[in-house]
C-alpha cells in the first residue's frame, strides 16, 4: 500500500515577504479561524472516497503562518480530522511557525494539541539580512524561540535558513549556520534564495552575491555540516540522527498526499498507473465561499508519470530501490531504460545494489538529468 500523506494550508500571514510566492495573504482583518476550520473539514469530507481504508501517515500544516492560528483550533481541527481518517500510531504532525513573539507563546499549547514537531523560519540570525528580507522578526526572537522549542519537549524540530542573501558574504552565511548549530537541531532546512516571478524582489531585484560567492557558501556551508555529522539527504535538507522529515520524504519517494486548504494539491493513487492530481481553489475568500473546493482535477498520463516520479526520487541523496519505479508508478522499469542509460553514461546515475542514485554530478546538472525523463 502506498503511504497516504495530508497536507493542511493555512493561507495568512502577518505581511508578505518580499522573496515569497506561496500562496500566502497578508492579514487584513481577523483571521477567520473557525469559518477556515470548517471549510477544511468539509474539503476532506469531499475528497474521503478517494482514500477509502487508508490511513494517514503524516501531516503537515503549512503556509502561510500556520502558528497565527489559536493552539484550540489547532487541537480542535486534528480532533474533527482523526474523526474523519484514522491515523497511524506515532505519526509524525508539523507545524511551520514564525519566531515572533505572539507565536512563541503557543508552543506549549501546540505540544498539547498533538503537533510533535515544529519547523521554525529563522531565515538568518543576522539583523541587517532580517531586515533586507522584511522579517518581522529579529535574531534575538529567533534564538528565543529555539529554547522555546526545546524547552517546551519537542525533541523533533527543524529550522529553515536561506543563503545567498541581499549583501550576504560568505563568513555571513557560515555565521548563520554555526548559530543554528550551537542550538543542535535535529534538522536543517537550508534552502539558496531564488527571485520568483511576481514577487517584490522580482521587480525591485535586490543586489545577490553572485556564482562564484554561492558556490563558495554552498561548499564551504556543507563542509561545514557534514562536519558536525549532518547526513545531507535531500538538496536542502539535512538531518543529525536520521530524523528525516518524513512528510517530505513521502513527496519525494512518490508517495501519495492528500492536501486540504486554499490552493493545496493531492496526488491519489486510484489504481495502478492511474493517478489522479487536484489542486483547491487559491484565493482564501474564494475558498472559503464555494461549495466544491476543487479547482482542477486531472489524471497523470504514462508518458508524463515516469518524469514525475524521477523529478521527485531524484532529488534523494541516497536515490531509490529500482522496485519503488514499479510500485509507485505501476510502470515496468524498462519504460526509462533509454534515458536510464544516457544517465549513466554520463555519470549522472549510478546503479549500486539495486538502487539508483543521483551522483554529485547529476545533482548539480539536475535540470538537464531530468530532462532526459521528459517523454
Ligand atoms: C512555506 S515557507 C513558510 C514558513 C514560514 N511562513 C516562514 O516564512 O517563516 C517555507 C520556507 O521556504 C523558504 N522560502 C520561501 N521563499 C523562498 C525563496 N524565494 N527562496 C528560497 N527559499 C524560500 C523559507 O526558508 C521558508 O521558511
Ligand atoms: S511569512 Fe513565510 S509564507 Fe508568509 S510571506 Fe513570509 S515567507 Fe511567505
Amino acid at each position: 500500500m502506498i503511504p497516504l500523506s495530508l497536507y493542511i494550508h493555512i493561507p495568512w500571514c502577518v505581511r508578505k515577504c518580499p522573496y515569497c510566492d506561496f500562496n500566502s495573504h497578508p492579514l487584513k482583518n481577523s483571521l477567520p479561524e473557525q469559518h477556515y476550520i470548517q471549510a477544511l473539514l468539509q474539503d476532506i469530507s469531499h475528497d474521503l472516497p478517494l482514500v477509502k481504508n487508508r490511513t494517514i501517515s503524516s501531516i503537515f500544516l503549512g503556509g502561510g503562518t500556520p502558528s497565527l492560528f489559536s493552539e484550540e483550533s489547532i487541537f480542535q481541527l486534528l480532533a474533527q480530522l482523526r474523526l474523519k481518517i484514522p491515523f497511524n500510531h506515532h505519526l509524525e504532525i508539523t507545524l511551520e511557525t514564525n519566531p515572533a513573539t505572539a507565536e512563541i507563546s503557543k508552543f506549549s499549547g501546540f505540544y498539547e494539541a498533538g503537533i510533535n514537531r515544529l519547523s521554525l523560519g529563522v531565515q538568518s540570525f543576522n539583523n541587517q539580512s532580517l531586515q533586507q528580507l522584511q522579517r518581522v522578526h529579529h535574531r534575538e526572537h529567533a534564538i528565543y524561540a529555539i529554547e522555546s522549542i526545546k524547552k517546551v519537549g519537542f525533541t523533533n524540530f527543524n529550522l529553515d535558513l536561506m543563503y545567498g542573501l541581499p549583501n550576504q558574504t560568505l563568513e555571513m552565511a557560515l555565521e548563520d549556520l554555526k548559530t543554528a548549530l550551537h542550538f543542535h537541531p535535529p534538522h536543517l532546512s537550508w534552502y539558496q534564495l531564488t527571485i520568483e516571478k511576481n514577487t517584490y524582489f522580482d521587480r525591485y531585484p535586490p543586489t545577490l552575491p553572485d556564482d562564484e560567492l554561492i558556490w563558495n557558501i554552498q561548499i564551504e556551508g556543507e563542509r561545514l555540516l557534514n562536519e558536525r555529522k549532518f547526513e545531507h539527504y535531500e538538496i536542502s535538507a539535512f538531518t543529525k540522527h536520521r530524523q528525516y522529515c518524513k512528510h517530505n520524504l513521502n513527496y519525494w519517494k512518490f508517495g501519495d498526499y492528500l492536501g486540504i486548504g486554499a490552493g493545496a494539491h493531492s496526488k491519489i493513487t486510484l489504481a495502478p498507473n492511474k493517478i489522479l492530481r487536484l489542486s483547491k481553489h487559491k484565493h482564501p475568500e474564494f475558498y472559503l465561499q464555494s461549495n466544491n473546493k476543487i479547482a482542477e482535477r486531472l489524471e497523470v498520463s504514462n508518458e508524463h508519470l515516469a518524469f514525475e516520479f524521477m523529478l521527485n526520487a531524484l532529488r534523494l541523496f541516497q536515490g531509490f530501490d529500482k522496485s519503488l519505479f514499479f510500485q509507485r508508478t505501476g510502470l515496468e522499469l524498462e519504460i526509462i531504460e533509454n534515458p536510464l542509460q544516457q544517465a549513466i553514461k554520463k555519470n549522472w546515475i549510478i546503479e549500486k545494489e539495486r538502487r539508483l542514485i543521483p551522483t554529485k554530478l547529476g545533482l548539480r546538472w539536475l535540470n538537464e538529468l531530468l530532462e532526459l525523463f521528459l517523454a
